[in-house]
């Protein structure tokens, strides 16, 4: 028993003395395109903190007109000199978006559209996690409502704009958890029972979803779109849940930093050659697996259907 015991002893030991190694290893895939761009327009919501933020310094440091999609304009314009001063790129804006609430989103739409005549990238980033239950302005589950609807329709409004500049690409951070996820169309606003995790997952298929469904609409448009999972990131995301904020510390040393998890989002927005694996979901910069669920075109036809509905947009 005690011999037992003093073998086990050293095991912490090790795992910490390995966790760069390990850490390493998880963190595989990094961005390697030498792509810059110049004279391209890109828009990065949840752009002011995390992996968003990552996100948006790296295309800057490229020389496009990065746009901070964001809902604290304060923040946004904090973060905006940060990455002006560190990339020399004077051309980082911030604009208002909030997603929890469609009047915003169509009011930045509009202000986009009137004053760039261009979009050749856009990053659905912008997410929350377990957050208590709470509805958005329009009534949508928070989750629901920010994660997917919120995007679904900034995209809708965008679209044209990104046709008109193809080659564009849309890319959705999804997540790992979509694994777990479960459309529920009888309960998708979380009124007859909710949890806030499973919500999380929910939300993270429908991005996956979404992203093959868009891929069908779109080819031949020149507009690609992919989905994300950036890996664990040490971020604000856990903002919400003791029990995950907990989890993330227990484990930081395994964790990517928001520079590490920005890398899959850049690897989409930025690699040559990716557009034939447009609507494909894409994992330390490689296509990752996703679950049966999520590859379910009738649930995805079902889903673009029920969120046009929820937000009043002409079916297609
Ligand atoms: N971290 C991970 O391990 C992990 C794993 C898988 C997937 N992801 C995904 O990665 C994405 C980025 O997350 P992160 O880890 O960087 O988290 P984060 O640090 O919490 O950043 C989330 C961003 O979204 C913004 N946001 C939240 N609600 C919004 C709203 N209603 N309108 C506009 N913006 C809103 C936040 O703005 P405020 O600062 O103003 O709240 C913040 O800028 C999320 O979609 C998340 O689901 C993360
Ligand atoms: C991203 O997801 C949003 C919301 O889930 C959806 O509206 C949009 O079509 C998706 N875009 C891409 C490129 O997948
Ligand atoms: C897709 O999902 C529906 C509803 O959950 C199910 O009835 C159907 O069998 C699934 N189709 C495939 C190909 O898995």
């Amino acid at each position: 028993m005690i011999a037992a015991l003093l073998l086990l002893l050293p095991l912490p030991l090790l795992l910490y003395m390995a966790a760069p190694r390990i850490r390493e290893m998880l963190s595989s895939g990094v961005c390697t395109s030498p792509v810059q761009l110049p004279g391209k327009v890109a828009v990065v919501t949840g752009a002011n903190t995390g992996i968003g933020k990552e996100t948006a310094k790296e295309l800057a440091k490229r020389g496009a007109r990065v746009y901070l999609a964001c809902r604290d304009v304060q923040k946004g314009e904090l973060v905006a000199k940060e990455i002006q001063t560190k990339t020399g790129n004077q051309q980082v804006l911030v604009r208002k978006l909030d997603l929890a609430d469609t009047r915003s989103i169509r009011a930045f739409a509009q202000g986009f559209l009137a004053e760039e005549k261009q979009l050749h990238i856009l990053i659905n980033n912008a997410g929350v996690m377990m957050c208590p239950y709470s509805k958005t302005v329009d009534g949508f589950e928070m989750h629901m409502g920010v994660n997917h609807l919120g995007h679904f329709l900034l995209t809708h409004l965008l679209l044209e704009k990104l046709k008109a500049s193809a080659p564009a690409r849309v890319v959705n951070v999804s997540s790992l958890a979509h694994f777990l996820g479960r459309l529920n169309f009888h309960n998708l606003q979380g009124e007859k029972f909710y949890n806030a995790g499973l919500a999380y997952c929910q939300s993270k298929l429908a991005n996956v979803l979404f992203t093959q469904e868009l891929a069908r609409r779109l080819k031949g448009s020149g507009v690609t779109t992919y989905a994300v999972h950036p890996g664990s990131v040490n971020s604000e995301l856990t903002r919400y849940s003791t029990f995950m904020t907990c989890m993330w510390w227990l484990f930081s040393c395994f964790l990517k930093t928001p520079e590490q998890g920005a890398q899959t989002s850049l690897h989409c927005a930025l690699t040559e050659g990716l557009e034939r694996l447009s609507g494909e979901y894409f994992s330390d910069c490689r296509v990752g697996w996703v679950s049966a669920q999520a590859r379910n075109e009738t649930v995805a036809r079902r889903l673009w259907d029920v969120s046009c509905d929820l937000l009043g947009l002409p079916l297609d």
